[in-house]
């Protein structure tokens, strides 16, 4: 999940790959390093354990020489501990080769016995993969071909990149089963794990195809397979906007993406309405004739991005009558799943990199199964080994824990339920309209509910101490409890737990005890009140036994005020959209109780944005 970047060409080597790697940190964040051939063609090195920061001081205190070729890394610690020498980039035995990785060589203890007499200087897994490009390149005198031979003996995932101090000007880079695009530039090229890489610099990129080797120079841009033989490209436009991925005066890359859910909700809706109703042209790909025949969805993914399709199941299954099973990606591949031709299977992921999601797709896709992926980010791996792709249009999200993506991803779902439903025929037009109008009103919703974030941060203010959280919901909202207790694990290190609220009496309410702090999901008494009247009897049964309540409420609803001891007002919207409104506090719950506890809210210890190891 290592962060990579590449570049050649006139401009200042260094600041391209440390612009670069900012951009790159949230892939992972335990050690930062670059590696520049200067003008003697001697392969300089600056790399330090610790965030970014750590090597742009050590640049400061001992700059690094210039030249037109380098690379650059930001590391998630596999094999070695984050250290200084296990940080990248990497040499060869005699200096001649540096070399950047991205993933898991699953061979490299029998690589690191052949290579005999050879004497490491750090634990990686990569540095065996350095020396011995060098010796090949010892042996036959041209990278490309030293770097082909090496790259078909790895076993594991990897993306590659290395240049040698013999052929200034050109670096070499290998993809398998982990992402790499290039950047074209005029007179200079890019390469990168991810577009956010190079935008700054250039809008114009192709995405590598799997098991492809790519060879860079200033003026030229070559993609052959591991045998050598040329493998078409397609160039495409960036869509994202270099801006909307800094911080833009916001203290965190998280409290700037809790505040564009608006925009994501919008960006995502846009183009997909035709005359009042859903249409996704993106689901042409796969025939109206497949559509009406599926007879089971099977939604793959991981994390947050699960509990999106948690969400979104019950719009489908509403509005499209098929049912749905979540699954966890890592899960399904190791069962024998009971599928059919017409089992649709819908993938989630924010980055389309996941290895799990990539995995289990791949998986369905042997299984003969068609494949959507619902994803946020552009020609990434998933998309587009799928048979068709829903992009969310959500923007870079850049902090660890993921928040305008998930709305997005629940927008998403709920797009291609009213879409699937309409081509079934088994949703009234009326009752599509209504949603439609429904997603149109949520952006101005959603807003209401961002500003809530004052009254969360006292709330988190007087919570800073507090060492154990539950959320509780029903129906819809049992799954936005399990991501708002997700949020507060992953960034303010705090025991957290999702509850069904009916689940509580089987177990979970010998946890309740005096002062415990219990977020609960109220739904609307307008549209569920049954649903209601019994959130409101779990939490009459929490409080008498002590719990501390923090009910999310919709504006209007007075029956909880005598029970709760804060209320948190969302503005009021049909069942299956209150999610998006009822998350919003949490994700300002967990940033700011990050944030009173002093901790990195964007960089989370032991995160990466980008999971791309199984
Ligand atoms: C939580 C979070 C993770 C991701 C998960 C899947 O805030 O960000 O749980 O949702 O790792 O990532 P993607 O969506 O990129 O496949």
């Amino acid at each position: 999940m290592c962060g990579i970047v590449g570049y050649v060409g006139p401009n200042s080597t260094s600041e391209v790959l440390i612009a670069g790697l900012a951009r790159l940190e949230y892939r992972g964040y335990d050690s930062a390093g670059i590696a520049i051939l200067d003008s003697e063609h001697e392969i300089d090195v600056r790399k330090r354990s610790g965030k970014l920061k750590e090597l742009r001081e050590l640049l400061k205190d001992s700059p690094i020489k210039q030249g037109n070729t380098g690379i650059g890394h930001t590391r998630w610690a596999t094999h070695g501990g984050p250290t200084d020498e296990n940080a990248h980039p990497h040499l060869s035995e005699d200096g001649s080769v540096a070399l950047i990785h991205n993933g898991i060589i699953e061979n490299f203890a029998e690589l690191r016995e052949e290579l005999a007499g050879a004497e490491f200087k750090s634990d990686t897994d990569t540095e065996v993969v350095a020396v011995l490009l060098g010796r090949e390149l010892a042996q036959t005198g041209d990278l490309e071909t030293a770097f082909r031979n090496i790259v078909k003996r790895l076993h594991g995932t990897f993306t590659l990149l290395a240049f040698a101090t013999a052929e200034p000007g050109k670096i070499v880079a290998a993809r398998h089963h982990s992402p790499l695009v290039i950047g074209l530039g005029e007179g200079e090229n890019f390469l990168g794990s991810d577009v956010a890489a190079f935008v700054e610099y250039t809008r114009r990129a192709i995405a590598v195809e799997e098991d492809s080797i790519a060879v860079i120079t200033p003026d030229s841009v070559q993609v052959t397979d591991f045998d050598g033989n040329t493998v078409a490209t397609e160039e495409f436009a960036v869509a994202w906007d270099p801006a909307a991925a800094d911080k833009g005066g916001w203290p965190s890359f998280m409290a700037k993406e809790i505040s564009e859910q608006p925009e994501a909700v919008a960006n995502t809706v846009r183009g997909r309405i035709k005359d009042g109703l859903v249409e996704i042209p993106e689901l042409a790909a796969l025939g109206d004739d497949y559509l009406q025949n599926i007879n089971r969805i099977i939604v793959l993914a991981c994390g947050t991005a699960a509990y999106a399709g948690q969400v979104g199941r019950y719009a489908i299954e509403k509005w499209a009558r098929v049912p749905v099973e979540i699954e966890l990606s890592h899960e399904f591949r190791y069962r024998d799943p009971i599928v059919d031709e017409n089992t649709l299977v819908i993938s989630i992921s924010q980055s389309g990199e996941t290895m799990d999601t990539f995995l289990a797709v791949s998986y369905a896709k042997e299984l003969g199964l068609k494949t959507v992926s619902v994803c946020n980010t552009q020609a990434a791996t998933i998309p587009r080994e799928s048979d068709a792709a829903i992009y969310t249009h959500a923007g870079p999200e850049v902090a660890v824990a993921s928040t305008k993506a998930f709305m997005a991803q629940v927008v998403a779902l709920q797009l291609f339920a009213l879409h699937l439903g309409r081509v079934r025929g088994v949703l009234a037009d009326s009752d599509h309209r209504r949603a439609v109008t429904q997603l149109e009103a949520l952006p101005d919703k959603v807003q209401q509910a961002v500003e809530s974030q004052e009254q969360i941060q006292q709330l988190a203010h007087w919570m800073a101490d507090t060492r154990s959280v539950l959320f509780l919901g029903r129906h819809v909202g049992f799954p936005v409890a399990l991501e708002g207790a997700l949020k507060l694990k992953e960034i303010a290190y705090i025991h957290a737990e999702g509850f069904a609220a009916g689940e509580l009496k089987h177990g979970p309410i010998a946890l309740i005890d005096h002062g415990q702090p219990v977020f609960v999901l109220v739904p609307s008494p307008r549209t569920s009140p049954t649903m209601h009247s019994k959130v409101v009897s779990n939490i009459q049964e929490i409080r008498s036994r002590g719990a501390r309540v923090i009910a999310i409420v919709e504006t209007g609803d007075t029956a909880v005020l005598p029970y709760a001891d804060e209320v948190i007002r969302v503005p009021l919207a049909d069942p299956l959209f209150e999610p998006l409104l009822h998350i919003i506090p949490m994700q300002w719950f967990a940033l700011e109780l990050s944030t009173a506890k002093g901790l990195d809210v964007d960089q989370p210890r032991n995160l990466a944005k980008s999971v791309t190891v199984e």
